[in-house]
């Protein structure tokens, strides 16, 4: 690395000085070579030779309004002219005004919120005040899942990022469920015959294992393969929470915000949860902001007993500011209902790949988030990759298809042996029409895996 001043640096020197100096996340250090991005706006960003990159996963599903969102930004200027920070055991007109707009927006019967800055810490705090409300310990989780990288949210991670902590690094209490997934149903069996058993064996666990404080579920699992659940599903799990006195925590952190055409999964189902947890899209990620909110019932609770919980960060103004912008926006673009509609067309398209190439096992998704699911084997429905695969290291297919999209200009997500398509809400459907198309170009690559 040259030792040259700010002002000088080259996008190499700021590729070699972020390789250098910075960890890269779940992944081998060796090998990582991280693009230098200048530039981004509504449904592109751009990299520092000016290529311009179609975001057809909204990054980290998270940027649902699309880059530079001017309301967004003129509140994030704004908040920090005004007041750009002060301790949470203030009141600040930035959290009343958005704490009031959430009473519009989120699922009837959440009426208390906690502002963290993650996902991850808007779920420490549920497992904590799902622990101190019920007087009980155990979380149960389900293996396709993922709640974040701290100790208590890795700890309910089903997926392997989970293992390099097992067993001595996991922190205690949570037990893993059986996920709802019909494609690749882990006990072998089949809907709608299954009377989604699935959900009755976690109420066989809450029986048989005694101080189970909460089920954490994403109501749509994101990463680990947008697995919508049959609509059964969801009214089942609260009927089971409700017959053993058990806390239901949705966690929205991926799957709110209109992602899949409702402001939060659970609408499409009617379900209550007790506490809702969520962060990425109530920005746009344009600023840091997780939410913990919780029902009147719980609340009540901590009237007379020790809230143990807060953060230096919790209710920032500055993130609180932008998510008042953020909803605003999404009122204003009508984007829940966009979502909805344009992710139907999205959907098609994505089906339509499907029928072309033999490496397709399954597309799947609902609103503006889906899941092209890549095989070996059709009929045996055996991935490209798996876990372990992941967990080593090696080389993955997916990845080598995403690749080929970022050549092409078209930026996806990729995940052991499928992709997760998510892109910003407001995307037109001539920009769908390309990053389909560069991933039907794409996919080729993939079909040559494919046994014969
Ligand atoms: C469902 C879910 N929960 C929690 C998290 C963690 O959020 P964060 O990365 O903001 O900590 C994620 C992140 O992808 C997520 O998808």
């Amino acid at each position: 690395m040259s030792s040259v001043s700010l002002e000088q640096l080259s996008s190499q020197d700021v590729v070699d000085s972020t390789r250098q100096l910075n960890y890269g996340t779940w992944r081998y250090q060796k090998n990582w070579s991280p693009l230098h991005i200048v530039d981004a706006e509504g449904c592109h960003f751009i990299d520092s030779t000016g290529k311009r990159y179609l975001d057809f996963s909204s990054q980290l599903m998270c940027v649902n309004l699309g880059h530079k969102n001017p309301a967004v930004i003129e509140a994030i200027v704004e908040q920090a002219r005004t007041l750009p920070y002060i301790a949470p055991g203030y009141a600040t007109t930035a959290r009343a005004e958005l704490s009031r707009l959430l009473l519009e927006v989120l699922p009837k019967g959440l009426v208390k919120f906690f502002f963290a800055t993650s996902g991850t810490e808007a779920n420490e705090a549920a497992i904590k005040i799902a622990r101190m409300f019920t007087g009980k310990t155990k979380i149960i989780a389900r293996y396709r899942s993922y709640h974040g990288s701290t100790m208590a949210s890795i700890a309910a991670t089903g997926d392997p990022r989970r293992w390099p902590m097992e067993p001595g690094g996991k922190g205690q209490g949570v037990i893993f469920a059986p996920e709802v997934h019909c494609y690749r149903c882990p006990i072998k069996h089949e809907y709608p015959g299954c009377n989604i058993a699935c959900a009755d064996y976690l109420e066989h666990m809450i029986e048989n294992e005694s101080d189970v404080a909460a089920v954490l579920v994403e109501p749509v699992v994101g990463t680990n393969g947008v697995l919508v659940p049959p609509p059964e599903y969801f009214p089942r799990l609260r009927e089971i929470c409700d017959r053993h006195n058990v806390l239901l925590i949705a966690d929205e952190v991926m799957s709110g915000w209109g992602r899949t055409g409702r402001w939060f999964t659970v609408d499409h189902w009617n379900v209550q949860p007790d506490i809702l947890v969520t962060a990425k899209g109530i920005t746009s990620a344009y600023v840091p902001l997780g939410l913990c909110a919780t029902t009147a019932r719980i609340a009540a609770y901590f009237d007379d007993h020790y809230f143990a919980h807060g953060h230096t960060y919790e209710a920032h103004p500055m993130t609180l500011a932008p998510a008042v912008a953020t909803i605003r926006e999404m009122q204003r673009l009508n984007l829940v209902e966009r979502s909805r509609t344009t992710g139907e067309y999205l959907g098609e398209k994505l089906r339509a790949l499907a029928a072309k190439h033999p490496c397709v096992g399954d597309v799947r998704g609902l609103g503006m988030f889906w899941a092209v699911d890549l095989v070996k084997n059709r009929a045996t429905k055996e991935p490209l990759n798996t876990k372990t695969d992941k967990l080593a290291g090696k080389p993955l297919v997916v990845d080598q298809v995403a690749a080929e999209m970022m050549k092409s200009g078209v930026a996806v997500q990729a995940w052991i042996s499928h992709l997760v398509i998510a892109p910003p809400l407001i995307i037109e459907k001539q920009d769908i029409d390309l990053g389909v198309k560069a991933l039907d170009e794409a996919l080729a690559m993939a079909d040559r895996h494919v046994e014969a």
